[in-house]
């Protein structure tokens, strides 16, 4: 399948420009606001992201800008009768994810939210163990400052830690069975409008979780799940890089196990064999991610 990238950022450069290679699927045409060629690329350079939409060679698009620009260009690609794999969050509160799914169900073209950490290897065992009972999740994720000039500082850009990567926490509540949010408490703090640190406490009736986001510290993650009879530590959850190593404990047991893949180009992979489907791929995970996420900004903002 031939793509079509909107937005030549950091995560395009770094992570899916190889994963497409790798997957086997080129980018046959990139829209990008300067009209730059980005280095090393031959296929078609578009000054402005319609018209890389436009463009007849392209089957599919990949929408990689800043988070504000998602629920337009899918809206606007899915119109002009193109699948689209769209970066997280797919929409920034509940009334754009809504304007979203309608559009998606008039136009008939997969859409699908760029979780790629579904699909790493790890995640595949995870999900398939027989949890106890009263689970309790932490989740951690933390980066450091970013310069007033990144998208992530810019809250008309939809930026801030939050919408950046609390996405994450609540992507692996789902993960691990929660549907139905009773409360949230905890604190949101903020810098020029975004949110720069958040600890989120969320009861779900399927379990109970707590979620920290950061943009102060070191960068890390973890996660760590505790039932009435286990203990799982994930230690890179979310973006592994290489190899990842967890870790299970009953009382009789003690076991580690390790998995290396590129979870994007696996994502691609999965994107492509969907494609045809004109389904919105994983539509009820991304319905109350995004759903969740607006309920605790109007919560703790
Ligand atoms: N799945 C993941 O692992 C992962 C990781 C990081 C980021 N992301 C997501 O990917 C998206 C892009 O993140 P990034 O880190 O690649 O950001 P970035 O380096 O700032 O790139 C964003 C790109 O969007 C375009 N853009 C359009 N309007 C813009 C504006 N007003 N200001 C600045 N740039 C604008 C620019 O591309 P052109 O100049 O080429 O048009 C820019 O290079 C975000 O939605 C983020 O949530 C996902």
């Amino acid at each position: 399948m031939k793509f079509g990238v909107l937005g030549y950022g950091k995560i395009v450069r770094t992570e899916l420009a190889p994963a497409f290679a790798e997957a086997g699927h080129p980018i046959v045409a990139v829209g990008s606001r300067s009209g730059q060629r980005p280095e090393g690329f031959e296929g078609s350079v578009h000054a402005s992201y319609s018209d890389c939409i436009q463009d007849p060679e392209v089957e599919a698009i990949y929408i990689a800008t800043p988070n504000h620009l998602h629920v337009p260009l899918s809206i606007e690609a899915m119109q002009a009768g193109k699948p689209v794999l769209c970066e997280k969050p797919a929409a920034m509160n509940g009334a754009d994810f809504q304007k979203l799914k309608q559009a998606q169900a008039a136009s008939g073209r997969a859409l699908m939210e760029a979780f790629m950490v579904q699909h790493h290897p790890q995640w595949e065992r995870i999900a398939t163990h027989p949890w106890g009972a009263h689970k309790l999740l932490h989740t951690s994720f933390t980066y450091g400052p970013r310069l007033d000039t990144d998208v992530r500082s810019k809250a008309e850009l939809g930026g801030g830690v939050w919408l950046d990567i609390g996405c994450y926490g609540l992507w692996a509540c789902y993960q691990f069975g929660a549907r139905q949010l009773k409360s949230i408490s905890g604190e949101f703090r903020e810098h020029h409008g975004c949110c720069i640190h958040a600890q989120v406490t969320l009861h779900f009736d399927e379990l109970d979780a707590q979620i920290e986001v950061g943009g102060l510290h070191f960068r890390q993650q973890a996660l760590t799940l505790i039932t009435d009879r286990e203990r799982l530590q994930v230690t890179r959850p979310f973006n592994p890089i290489g190899e990842t190593i967890n870790t299970y404990q009953t009382d009789d047991e003690l076991s580690q196990w390790q998995d290396d893949a590129n979870q994007y180009a696996r994502m691609i992979q999965y994107f492509v064999e969907q494609a045809d489907s004109g389904q919105f791929l994983f539509q009820e995970r991304s319905a109350l991610i995004a759903q969740w996420s607006d309920e605790i900004i109007k919560t703790l903002k």
